[in-house]
């Protein structure tokens, strides 16, 4: 299965995202993750430590003779219009994460218009970064996301700092000493089996 995560606005947890999903995927078949972002975070991250599958950049993954049986790409912020058709249509499931305030709730929307013309792979919306209560900004945009009908995943990932350790170790979450890892990680879990569960 290719998965690609992508989004208008940055900073939603796109690449997160990314190497948390390819880790989980990794435990069900040889996995890849193509980093498509210019920015090159998720090979950075993997420079930093060590994942349990392989990051290459666009260019190397055309060279690479194994087959994966899946494939995760992270992207670029703010596709510009002829990237995002290409990749919307290039792939077998879209993840659009967005975290759960109002100026990305906007971009997700415009990504949403732009995504409505365009003959693409189906979509899901993964809330992200969601705050601990007494926050209840994770449960409010979740049910307004869920009235204006948008496909959102029913899981969703919360806000630890323990994502912010993973990555500069260079790791995925379950192998950061922190009492959050394990939460963090199960998050992903609850995502990658409700993709695979179709
Ligand atoms: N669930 C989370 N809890 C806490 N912090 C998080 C979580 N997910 C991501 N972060 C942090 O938020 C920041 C942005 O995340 P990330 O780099 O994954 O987003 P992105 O969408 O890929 O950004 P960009 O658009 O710049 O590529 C990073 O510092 C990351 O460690
Ligand atoms: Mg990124």
């Amino acid at each position: 299965m290719i998965v690609t995560v992508a989004s208008f606005k940055g900073g939603v947890g796109k690449t997160t995202t990314a190497i948390h999903l390819a880790a989980f995927l990794q435990g069900h078949a040889q996995t890849l993750l193509i980093d498509a972002d210019p920015n090159q975070s998720a090979l950075a991250w993997a420079s930093r430590g060590e994942l349990p599958f392989l990051v290459v950049d666009q260019w190397q993954a055309r060279a690479l003779p194994t087959p994966y049986g899946h494939v995760v790409i992270d992207t670029p912020a703010r596709p510009v219009a002829d990237d995002l058709a290409l990749l919307a249509a290039s792939c077998d499931l879209l993840i659009l994460p967005t975290t759960p305030d109002i100026l990305a709730l906007d971009a997700l929307a415009l990504m949403v218009q732009h995504l409505a013309g365009l003959p693409i792979a189906p979509y899901r919306i993964l809330l992200t970064m969601i705050p601990p209560y007494p926050s209840r900004a994770g449960a409010e945009v979740r049910q307004r996301l869920t009235t204006t009908g948008l496909p959102l995943l029913a899981g969703g990932i919360r806000r630890y700092a323990v994502f912010q350790k993973a990555a500069l170790a260079g790791t995925a979450v379950y192998d950061v000493k922190d009492p959050k890892a394990e939460l963090g990680w199960q998050d992903y879990v609850a995502i990658g089996e409700e993709i695979l569960g179709g």
